[in-house]
């Protein structure tokens, strides 16, 4: 069986070739990833992206491991990271510990992902000490939507910067094995890479940044609105429109099924 890429190899990667990220939630999804990027995260925005949820808020843990599963069936080279639902690990380094143990062991997963700069740090520590690689995610946090007043680009104001170089260093101290720096002003986000020796994954961050991760759904342009820092890079959405609209005209003029589509 091909060996799926590690933590340690994702760490390895600092200042090298880019880290090719991409979230992904099902297993056919997961294995048209698997043959063009390093990390697959079964990221948190699958509440949003595939259940219709309004926020990352109501995601459960039960759903992580449900599609971390699926993600997991459907590739075997990149690494696959399962994000930590809100609720599951801010309370204490123990039930965060045996919440990712959970995700870990019921998926099979190579690492786990939480919210949370400084204050998130000593958990970190617990979980890496323990044997969960963790990948770390600061800047614009969505499970903090609540808290933030909505989804909002990150150092806007200079003078919060060291604050956000700090999380970063804290994580990275702590034993994250890379950063996810997501939603924040590009110089904000190359000081923060050239703070840490751990690689930096980013998303609306900087062309600098050791790795970049996007949404699935929204790179395919399968979703609705975008953030700004969204490229699409295909158009999904308008080729599924056309071919369930040629799929209704073709039941409804009787053309489907045709002879060759029937059992004579
Ligand atoms: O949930 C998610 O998809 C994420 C990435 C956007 C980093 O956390
Ligand atoms: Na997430």
């Amino acid at each position: 069986p091909v060996k799926r890429i590690t933590a340690p190899q994702i760490a390895a990667r600092k200042a090298a070739t880019p880290i090719v990220a991409l979230t992904a939630y099902t297993a056919p999804m997961a294995a048209l990833v698997d043959a063009h990027a390093d990390v697959i995260l079964v990221g948190d925005s699958l509440g949003m992206v595939v259940h219709g949820l309004p926020s990352t808020i109501g995601v459960t843990l039960e759903m992580m491991i449900l599609h971390g599963q699926a993600v997991m069936r459907g590739s075997n080279r990149a690494m696959v990271v399962i994000d930590m639902p809100f609720g599951s690990y801010e309370e204490s380094p123990a039930i965060a510990f045996r919440n990712a143990a959970r995700v870990m062991a019921e998926t099979g997963a190579g690492a786990v992902k939480l919210e949370g700069g400084a204050r998130m740090a000593p958990t970190i520590r617990f979980l890496v000490d323990r044997g969960i690689p963790v990948m770390a995610h600061i800047g614009l946090t969505p499970q903090a939507t609540n808290t933030m007043g909505g989804f909002k680009t990150q150092g806007r104001d200079p003078a919060t910067w060291p604050a956000f170089v700090e999380d970063a260093r804290a994580v990275a101290d702590a034993g994250a094995f890379s950063i996810v720096v997501e939603g924040v002003m590009e110089a904000l986000a190359d000081q923060i890479t050239d703070a840490v020796t751990v690689p930096t994954i980013g998303i609306g961050a900087s062309a600098r940044c050791d790795g970049q991760i996007l949404v699935l759904d929204d790179m395919l342009g399968l979703s609705g609105r975008v953030p700004r820092f969204v490229r699409r890079f295909g158009d999904l959405g308008a080729s599924a429109d056309q071919a369930i609209a040629a799929y209704a005209d073709a039941v409804r003029d009787r053309s489907f099924p045709a002879e060759a589509e029937l059992y004579r």
